[in-house]
């Protein structure tokens, strides 16, 4: 990981869109000249988002800020130009804020475990009654869910803290009666992974070998450490299973 990867991205990011409207600002009266008419605001918002983007690419940040980075300036001018009140942006940052929270934060982005992984999941996790498995960053909860939905003698829990996924994970679990599945608005770091016997996770490369350290640390002996996507640099896994989805999934799975 490089210096600027190692920054807060909302910091870098918003950086990088000042620094590109200062040099565009400058650049505009030639650009103009050279055009021969005044750019409209919506395409020089493009170009804004377009150069942003690049930027943030050749930084090697996150895909999901290059697009962030690509979208905002327009979307900023089109939202002006439908002339909406100015409460809606700040409610709107605040609603994406409470969903991708993490990504500002932890630079852990929300995308979901899809269908086929968790049917490779069930095949892999262990049968026995009271078997107890725990989503780490459990998004919206589906994965425990499912998994739950297939298993009715075991137990899953989910740990959150983007408070819409959370939220609705909770109420979905409150509203079934026969879920055995219980969500918690509470960061992983500050759990004992030692009450788990199966610690599933999905998150981005950035927290994994802190989060190995602490299941090696905290967890039973002859549990499983699994992980969607993402390996823990000079530690391989025991098993690594692939799953036939479009971006063949890795499930690599550590027995503790
Ligand atoms: C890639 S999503 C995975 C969602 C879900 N586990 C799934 O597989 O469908 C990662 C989730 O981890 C959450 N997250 C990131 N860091 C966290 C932390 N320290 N404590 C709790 N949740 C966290 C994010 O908000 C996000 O919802």
């Amino acid at each position: 990981m490089n210096k600027i990867q190692s920054l807060p991205p909302i910091f870098v990011t918003l950086l990088i869109q000042f620094i590109v409207y200062i040099c565009l600002s400058f650049l505009r009266p030639e650009l103009h000249d050279y055009l021969g008419y005044v750019l409209p605001l919506f395409w020089l918002m493009l170009v804004q988002g377009a150069l942003s983007a690049s930027i943030t690419f050749l930084l090697r940040l996150p895909y999901w800020w290059v697009c962030i980075q690509v979208v905002a300036p327009p979307l900023l001018v089109l939202g002006m130009a439908l002339d909406l009140p100015l409460w809606v942006f700040p409610v709107l940052l605040a609603l994406l804020l409470m969903i991708f929270w993490n990504v500002v934060i932890n630079r852990v982005p929300l995308y979901l475990t899809n269908n086929l992984t968790v049917d490779k999941l069930d095949d892999l996790l262990p049968k026995k009654a009271g078997l107890k498995v725990v989503d780490l960053g459990s998004g919206f909860g589906g994965t425990m869910r499912q998994l739950a939905s297939k298993r009715s003698k075991q137990h899953f829990y989910g740990y959150e803290t983007a408070p819409i996924p959370f939220l609705l994970s909770w109420l979905l679990a409150k509203l079934d009666r026969r879920s055995h599945t219980e969500f918690y608005f509470k960061s992983f770091w500050a759990i004992d992974l030692g009450k788990y016997d199966v610690v599933y996770c999905f998150l981005s490369p950035v927290p994994m070998p802190d989060l190995y350290a602490k299941a090696v640390g905290e967890m039973k002996p002859g549990s499983l450490f699994i992980s969607n996507s993402f390996t823990v640099p000079n530690h391989k896994p025991n098993r690594t299973v692939t799953v036939h989805d479009a971006r063949h999934t890795k499930l690599m799975i550590w027995k503790i």
